[in-house]
């Protein structure tokens, strides 16, 4: 799917999150990653059992999308069925800016777009590889 309207986006995310597996919290996310070149890549929140293997579902759009070859980002959408927006997690933030650098960042809910922001802004002073 190619694309760089954020509606559209969002409209993935939206459609990533119905394939939330939330059975324990019941919060479902849904997450979609535009790539430079306008592929869309989605993903959703899987949680686990045991809690702590839970992985939300900006990470599990990006690793789906660096393990299909994409290594350049523009942005990515958030959705969650909530007024308030549903910004990424510390962990996620880590890695959405170690594979996307300063992605644009669209939190949404079902109907609305809640919020736009620029990842260097969610995460400021960021450890990453140039640091090594
Ligand atoms: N979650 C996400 O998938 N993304 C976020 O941005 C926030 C939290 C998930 C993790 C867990 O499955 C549920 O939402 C409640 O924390």
């Amino acid at each position: 799917m190619a694309s760089s309207n954020p509606q559209d986006l969002v409209a993935a995310a939206r459609r990533a999150r119905e394939n939330a597996y939330a059975a324990f919290s019941h919060f479902k996310v849904g997450a979609a990653l535009e790539t430079d070149d306008g592929t869309i890549v989605t993903g959703c929140n899987v949680e686990n059992a045991t809690y702590g293997l839970t992985i939300c579902a900006e990470r599990v759009a990006m690793f789906k999308a660096v393990s299909e070859g994409h290594r350049r980002f523009k942005r990515v959408a958030v959705v969650a069925d909530t007024e308030a927006p549903t910004p990424p997690c510390g962990a996620c933030r880590q890695i959405l800016w170690e594979f996307g650098g300063n992605l644009e960042v669209v939190l949404a809910n079902l109907t609305t777009i809640t919020g736009t922001h620029q990842l260097k802004d969610l995460l400021p002073l960021p450890f990453d590889a140039r640091l090594l």
